[in-house]
């Protein structure tokens, strides 16, 4: 049966949880492999597995599908009260997002949803509103947290925190291939120049940049394969 939770913007707000429900927070910048390895850790764990990615990214599309200017910060905190965010996670299939009631996951993977989501990301008040949604998928037995702010800002109590980086030519390859798999032309000095963009903005904007919680596990996953990865984040969990 696929699970759907329904996320609106409008702070209706869940119970609190009590924060001794673990959890793991994976952080770093894009393409760092932080979403395979995050799903494949929580399936692993058999924990619940939020894509805090994917909330920015979907309020990117919605302002999108609106046709909001991305400098206008009042019109894109409302839309992110407005957007109705849903994840479905079929048995044997990939995590599918649902905005606004259509499936928006193929348009979410997007340079376009991803840049968009990076500059909606550095409006204060977007992360504010996002900030009680995220805490609200941490329930029993335990989650894990993808993004770049999970271990220093959303779940600073975490017992259990990881910074995954790669060298940007690797997270530029690696990108390249998911992309060509889909028939979707791009040049790796683009996607090379896109992905350092995204980087500096991520890291310098003044709210929640992206950095390293002082209590992380560091692990730098260039020339690495899945299941190492996998391995080295599980240790960090069940030393
Ligand atoms: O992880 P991702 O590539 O799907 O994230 C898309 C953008 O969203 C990223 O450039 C920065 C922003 N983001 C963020 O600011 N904080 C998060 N916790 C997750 C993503």
């Amino acid at each position: 049966m696929p699970r759907c939770d329904i996320i609106h913007g409008f702070p209706i707000l869940p119970p609190r949880m009590p924060d001794t429900i673990p959890v793991l927070t994976i952080d770093g910048p894009s393409g760092s492999g932080k979403g395979t390895i995050s799903r494949l850790v929580a399936r692993r764990l058999d924990w619940h597995y939020l894509d805090s990615g994917a909330l920015y990214r979907a309020i990117g599309v919605a302002a999108g599908w609106a046709d909001l200017d991305l400098d206008d910060a009042g019109a894109l905190v409302r839309c992110t009260f407005d957007t109705e965010i849903g994840f479905q996670e079929p048995e044997d299939g990939d995590l599918r997002v649902i905005v606004n009631g259509h499936d928006a996951t193929d348009e979410l993977r997007t340079e376009t949803a991803g840049a968009a989501a990076s500059a909606i990301a550095a409006i204060p008040e977007v992360r504010a509103a996002l900030k009680d949604r995220q805490r609200a998928f941490r329930r029993p037995p335990g989650l894990v947290a993808d993004g770049r702010d999970m271990g220093t800002v959303i779940f600073p109590d975490a017992p259990y925190k990881v910074f995954l980086t790669a060298s940007a030519e690797e997270r530029a390859e690696r990108r390249y291939k998911q992309l060509k798999d889909k028939g979707v032309s791009v040049t790796m000095d683009g996607l090379l120049r896109e992905i350092l963009a995204r980087d500096a903005r991520d890291a310098s904007r003044t709210v929640a940049p992206l950095r390293p919680a002082i209590d992380a596990v560091h692990i730098d996953t260039t020339g690495l394969g899945i299941e190492a990865v996998v391995g080295r984040v599980l240790a960090v969990v069940a030393p």
